[in-house]
């Protein structure tokens, strides 16, 4: 019998090999991105009592509608922006989900998908694996920028969507305004497709600002925007997320969505919706402290900073002063020797384009952070 291939990256992912690893090795696990402190108590409360009240049946398909409205509530606050919850917004369980839907409403076999590298790993085996071809345009390090002649050179008859991600994973960079005018420009006068995936939106360092794709006029007409709340509340475990897009683009999504997942869990929902209207501390706030204490550790080891994140949870560091080993071996070495678990920049480039960079996910506690630096102060 035969098993068809659907999407080109088969081996096993990256995150599975190092967080084996890591435990394996008793490291710390710096590698893939959550966090190892727990959820708001009040978070947690408004769980059970959803469950405790009965709400544990299947919900709305695109969300239970008190939720759907106080996140459009939420993006009004944040963003200025008016969304309807009928017609433009849908529950889905994360953003991985949302993103792999949104693919699978729009793409048909022999489409192109202009995919920024380096990038979160889920995009190009969502776009292969509905049949469309992924067509990728390197970020430029340091900064990992955008080279927008290039995104414009790459563009063809064929181009069907251009997945986008700020605050980026996993360079940390921020789009400005001026980012998003290009993306249009390029974008005008054609049928192209975006993708927003801005998951670490509310993550943002150094008085830095995000600019939604919901804010700009032109863009967001042509866009699906996916949002994950695992980054905002801290419960990546829970996988719940949605995606605002126009009314056509949401009836098409909710199509496939109503056909694969149908109804995302009712207690999360209520649970959230609750939580939306608890007084809490900005989560920028929680990880630019952690941000700030990784780099001040991070100065007396012989890791180089390029450039501080300026947003998400991630920062690059380069190991030049180290070793020349690739940054796969680097990352297995440093694990196996130091006890420090970290992922390999080639992770995030379809053909393993290895510029000698790890990335440290910081959203942890002092105490691990503290540790896993006193650790890599030892490396030689
Ligand atoms: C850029 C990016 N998009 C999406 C996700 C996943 O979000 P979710 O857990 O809601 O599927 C992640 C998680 O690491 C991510 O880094």
């Amino acid at each position: 019998m035969q098993l068809p291939q659907k999407h080109s990256n088969t081996g096993t992912s990256i995150f599975a090999v190092m967080s084996g690893l890591a435990t394996q090795h008793n490291a710390i696990n710096l590698s893939q991105g959550f966090p190892d402190f727990n959820i708001d108590d009040r978070l947690a409360a408004a769980l059970s009592e959803a469950a405790m009240k009965g709400y544990n049946q299947y919900a709305p398909m695109p969300g239970l509608p008190m939720f759907r409205n106080a996140i459009c509530a939420d993006l009004k606050t944040r963003y200025g922006v008016s969304v309807d919850p009928d017609t433009e917004l849908t529950i889905t369980p994360g953003a991985t989900y949302g993103i792999f839907t949104a693919f699978t409403a729009i793409l048909v076999p022999g489409d192109e998908v202009i995919v920024l590298e380096p990038a979160y790993d889920s995009y190009v085996p969502n776009i292969e694996t509905n049949g469309a071809r992924a067509v990728v345009v390197p970020l430029m390090a340091p900064g990992f920028g955008v080279d927008w002649d290039r995104v414009k050179a790459t563009v063809s008859p064929r181009t069907k969507a251009i997945i986008v991600n700020t605050p980026h994973n996993p360079t940390g960079a921020v789009w400005s305004m001026d980012d998003w005018n290009q993306l249009a420009a390029i974008v005008r006068d054609t049928d192209i497709f975006i993708l927003s995936d801005e998951v670490y939106e509310q993550l943002i360092f150094d008085g830095g600002r995000h600019y939604s794709v919901l804010q700009h006029d032109e863009l967001r007409a042509r866009s699906f925007a996916l949002y994950s709340f695992g980054k905002v509340f801290n419960n990546t475990g829970w996988k719940m997320g949605y995606c605002v897009a126009p009314p056509a683009f949401t009836q098409a999504f909710r199509r496939i969505h109503q056909f694969l997942c149908f109804s995302v869990n009712t207690p999360a929902q209520y649970a959230l919706t609750q939580h939306l209207a608890d007084k809490l501390q900005p989560i920028h706030e929680v990880m630019q402290a952690k941000r700030d204490l990784f780099l001040s550790l991070l100065s007396d080891t012989p890791f180089t900073i390029h450039q501080p994140a300026r947003g998400s949870y991630f920062q690059v560091a380069s190991y030049e002063r180290i070793s020349d080993l690739p940054d796969k071996e680097f990352a297995i070495w440093l694990t196996e020797n130091y006890g420090v678990a970290t992922i390999p920049l080639s992770a995030f480039y379809s053909n393993g384009h290895d510029d000698k960079l790890i990335r440290f996910c910081f959203a942890k506690k002092e105490e691990t952070l503290t540790e896993a630096a006193a650790r890599l102060r030892q490396v030689r």
